[in-house]
């Protein structure tokens, strides 16, 4: 029997919360899917840290370093000062395992409302790839004449060619399996030196993918076509800044941030790779069972894609995005059943096989490219 390791990190608020229905939802892969999973609980998060001051160690790196996959909940606490947890957790181990591309798909699923006014399911089905270890999230930079009037701030965004390269090409391998688009989001009119680097990647990359189109859209001309004609794009490939950006106007396209799903994918086979929610902590409904497990669910799918489970990822795809639909609210009260129950809800679909496959299913795509 196929056998996978797996780093379970919950984390703060509705992150555990999430994180129990997912595992629900994989007790019923494993048993339809004929494989097993060993787990392993890694305490991350603001507990962790109140109570022994520590982040991500060089130990738990090389205990995560040892596993198949990383299922991630949501990491921040009103109780710990903004950004060391997310800093020092997150943002450390998607540059300790070498998490080059963070891929995130914005697709409305059939019967899932939005709160964009007439947008349909057929006109929303993109994918963002966002480079994820560089651009103006290297922490590089200096200030001088801190607290005077003079006081200078320096933050420098680095492009090397070697981490744009693996994420444009990685972009084109998915659009190659999609409909064969992929847009460049940029701001190349502004931004000159980082704007040629990246053109001239996807033009030298580009050669090999011959079938592929390409065209190229300014990042803030992409927040004005995201809502009003998402069916422009196919894929998009971009930098960390633009895409982290970008991609929340693209959850809310697709029913908000209790559905979104993203992997942190290591392409190079020198790291583990982790799939979350693109959801924080919400600390607001945390503790009350209103938490949306759909986008935990459904990086949990991915999770399954990238461990070579596509059969699963896709099962995954279709319990969950049945339960999605049928829901009266998205999330809150109004959804008339708890976080948990919903995860049992898609458990039960899948373990009877009674969800309608999804037409065109996004994880048999992402499969082919995210398979380690
Ligand atoms: P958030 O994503 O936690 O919440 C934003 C809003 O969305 C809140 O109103 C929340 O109730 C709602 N929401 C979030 N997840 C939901 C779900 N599954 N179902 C239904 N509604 C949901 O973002 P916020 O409030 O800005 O940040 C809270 C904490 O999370 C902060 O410490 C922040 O730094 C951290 N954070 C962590 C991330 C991670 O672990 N990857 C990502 C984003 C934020
Ligand atoms: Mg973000």
């Amino acid at each position: 029997m196929r056998r996978h390791a797996i780093a379970v990190l919950p984390g703060d608020g509705v992150g555990p919360e999430v994180t129990r229905a997912a595992l629900t939802v994989l007790d019923a892969a494993e048993s339809r899917f004929d494989f097993t999973t060993g787990r392993t609980e890694v305490p991350l998060g603001a507990d962790h840290y109140l109570e022994r001051g520590e982040l991500l160690t060089e130990g738990t790196v090389e205990q995560l370093r040892a596993h198949d996959a990383i299922l991630f909940g949501a990491i921040g606490s009103p109780r710990v000062t903004p950004g060391v947890l997310e800093r020092g957790i997150i943002l450390a181990l998607r540059r300790a395992m070498e998490q080059a591309i963070n891929l995130r798909p914005v697709r409305l699923y059939p019967g899932v409302p939005t709160p964009i006014a007439g947008l349909t399911p057929e006109r929303c089905d993109l994918v963002v790839v966002r480079e994820n270890t560089e651009g103006a999230y290297v922490a590089q930079g200096s200030s001088v004449h801190v607290g005077t009037p003079a006081q200078v701030a320096v933050q420098e965004s680095v492009n090397t060619w070697y981490a744009v390269e693996r994420a444009v090409d990685f972009a084109y391998r998915l659009a190659a399996v999609r409909r064969g688009r992929l847009t460049l989001c940029h701001k190349t009119n502004v931004l000159v030196e980082a704007g040629k680097l990246w053109t001239a990647v996807m033009e030298s990359v580009g050669e090999r993918f011959p079938d592929v189109e390409t065209d190229y859209v300014h990042v803030d001309a992409m927040c004005m076509h995201l809502p009003v004609s998402p069916e422009r794009f196919d894929v998009v490939v971009t930098d960390n800044l633009f895409g982290d950006i970008v991609t929340d106007l693209g959850a809310v396209l697709q029913g908000g941030l209790g559905v979104a799903a993203s992997g942190n994918l290591n392409i190079a086979g020198n790291g583990t790779s982790m799939f979350e929610p693109i959801h924080g902590s919400a600390p607001d409904i945390a503790g009350r069972g209103w938490a949306n497990p759909a986008g935990a669910c459904l990086s949990l799918a991915m999770m399954l894609g990238h461990l070579g489970e596509g059969e699963a990822a896709a099962g995954v795809e279709a319990a969950t995005t049945a339960v999605l639909a049928g829901l009266p609210a998205l999330a809150g009260e109004g959804m008339g059943a708890s976080t948990q129950e919903l995860g049992e809800r898609i458990a039960g679909l899948l373990a009877d096989g009674s969800a309608p496959p999804v037409e065109g299913s996004l994880m048999s795509q992402l499969t082919q490219v995210m398979a380690r």
